[in-house]
């Protein structure tokens, strides 16, 4: 281990506890002081971070990375898609295994690592993908579990989608194993119903993608999984929450004091529906759709809250900001120029999340706090790593971002990291932009370069186990 000293000067430290003006030490890939005015010692790199915000690393808890679909895939491996999230403030990120059905999960998982590990330029973790459910999956789920992957997911539409019974069937075993379940929530039957209407009607440009799968069939599909962890006590987590009714009865769950988390991504906070009217509305499909002018304010009044840490009920409402990032080029995205359900779903984000919120605290909307809090601190918490990740803290790893308020930045494919050809960030205008990010200790990217090497990432271990990490609020 590299014991190279760094000693970060004369910044602001944000944590999602509070800020203070101070100077953040680092010696090898760890934090080992947080005050004010330490003094190099000898042969320490010092880098003048005055005017600049000191920040966690973010932690983007759902990319889609060499995700196959059909007979290609999604745009960016764990290379270009790493490279992509360092350069937007981005230190660890936590992608799928997907087992083939009948598959053993823990197979399953050493292929995945295997075919991360050489490539990831930053920290990692992964869910475990649960697409069909037997006495020999719901055994095997503890050996997951141990091997440091205490996260499953499963999806309530596609092809793989496991039914009601089954994911009951998961929610309690993950109860007796300290786990998490994470649910993609849009009705199956609603939605097939209605994309089997338009088909037949020949309605099928982009803007049926969203009347096929709209408000009511996501909303009806996150009620009922909330109910299903109700009733079992399973710790649950919605992926991608989309609508204003959805997150209502997360809300209400959360209230009543379940462990019931919600996560959004940028593309609901910044977009609406209106985008599947455009000319290039086939870049923006993704499942759940962008939904209507309602359900984004929703979301941003969820963001808005400050929730407080003395309340002894849970942070109510969204609890992680992450991306979904899982673009398919413009040529792929072309396959459905004329069918909508031919369309490969998913877009970026992954260099834009943190960049995104970022800005919207520096244009007052929330505070720097809350951002990192989203982004960074929660999902460490909720998802079992905040032993090494999530703030700045002695003795935590040194994933760290510098950010300077004053740089105006305006996205555009060129001065994107990804290894896509477009971007449905095109023209949106930050005000403030990442300027460095380190990955334990290491200066990974500046000044819009990319700066790191790929293999230098590092499979994260999580633990949901009670007696280690506490329970998240
Ligand atoms: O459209 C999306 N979100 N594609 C990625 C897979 C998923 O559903 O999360
Ligand atoms: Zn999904
Ligand atoms: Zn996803």
């Amino acid at each position: 281990m590299s014991e190279e000293r760094v000693l970060i000067k004369n910044g602001t430290v944000i944590n999602a506890s509070g800020r203070q003006a101070a100077d953040v030490a680092i010696c090898g890939e760890k934090i080992v002081s947080v005050a004010q005015n330490i003094n190099p010692e000898a042969k320490t790199k010092v880098v003048d971070a005055s005017g600049l915000l000191v920040l966690p690393g973010a932690i983007d808890v759902h990319t889609h990375f060499e995700l196959p679909f059909g007979d290609f895939s999604s745009a960016d491996d764990f290379y270009t898609g790493t490279r992509a999230a360092a350069s937007g403030g981005v230190t660890t990120i936590m992608d799928f295994v997907t087992p083939e059905k009948g598959e053993s999960l823990i197979n399953a998982l050493v292929k995945r690592k295997e075919q991360a590990s050489e490539k990831v330029c930053i920290d990692y973790s992964l869910h475990m993908g649960i697409v069909d459910v037997n006495a020999g999956i719901i055994n095997e789920m503890k050996a997951v579990v141990e091997a440091g992957v205490p996260s499953f997911k499963v999806f309530m539409t596609y092809a793989f989608r496991v039914i009601d019974k089954e994911i009951s069937r998961i929610l309690s075993r993950a109860k007796e194993l300290d786990a998490l379940i994470m649910v993609h929530a849009e009705d199956h039957v609603s939605l097939e119903a209605l994309r089997s209407k338009f088909i037949s009607e020949g309605k099928t440009d982009v803007w049926h993608h969203y009347l096929s799968r709209p408000e009511d069939v996501e909303a009806k599909a996150v009620r009922e999984v909330v109910e299903l962890a109700k009733a079992t006590g399973g710790k649950l987590y919605i992926v991608h929450l989309a609508c204003a009714e959805g997150l209502k009865a997360v809300e209400k769950a959360q209230l009543e004091g379940y462990q019931i988390f919600a996560e959004t991504c940028p593309q609901y906070l910044n977009f609406t529906r209106d985008v599947y009217k455009r000319a290039d509305g086939r870049n923006f499909v993704c499942s759940p759709p962008m939904k209507g002018p309602e359900s984004k304010e929703a979301l941003w009044r969820s963001i808005e809250s400050e929730p407080s840490h003395c309340l002894s009920v849970p942070n109510v409402g969204i609890n992680t900001v992450a991306t979904d990032h899982c673009p398919f080029q413009t040529y792929d995205k072309d396959r459905g120029r004329n069918d909508f359900t031919k369309i490969p779903n998913g877009v970026m984000g992954v260099e834009n999340v943190y960049p995104y919120m970022l800005s919207e605290a520096n244009k007052g909307r929330i505070s720097f706090e809350r951002a990192v809090e989203l982004c960074s601190t929660n999902p460490a918490k909720i998802f079992g790593c905040l032993s090494t990740k999530g703030s700045i803290e002695v003795n935590k790893d040194a994933d760290i971002v510098l950010y300077d308020p004053t740089k105006d930045f305006t996205i555009s494919q060129e001065n994107m990291h990804s290894n896509i050809d477009y971007t449905i960030w095109e023209g949106v205008k930050l005000k403030g932009y990442p300027v460095q990010t380190y990955s334990r200790g290491a200066l990974i990217y500046k000044d819009g370069e990319f700066v790191g090497d790929a293999g230098h990432g590092r499979f994260i271990e999580c633990t949901l186990h009670s007696n280690v990490e506490k329970s998240p609020f």
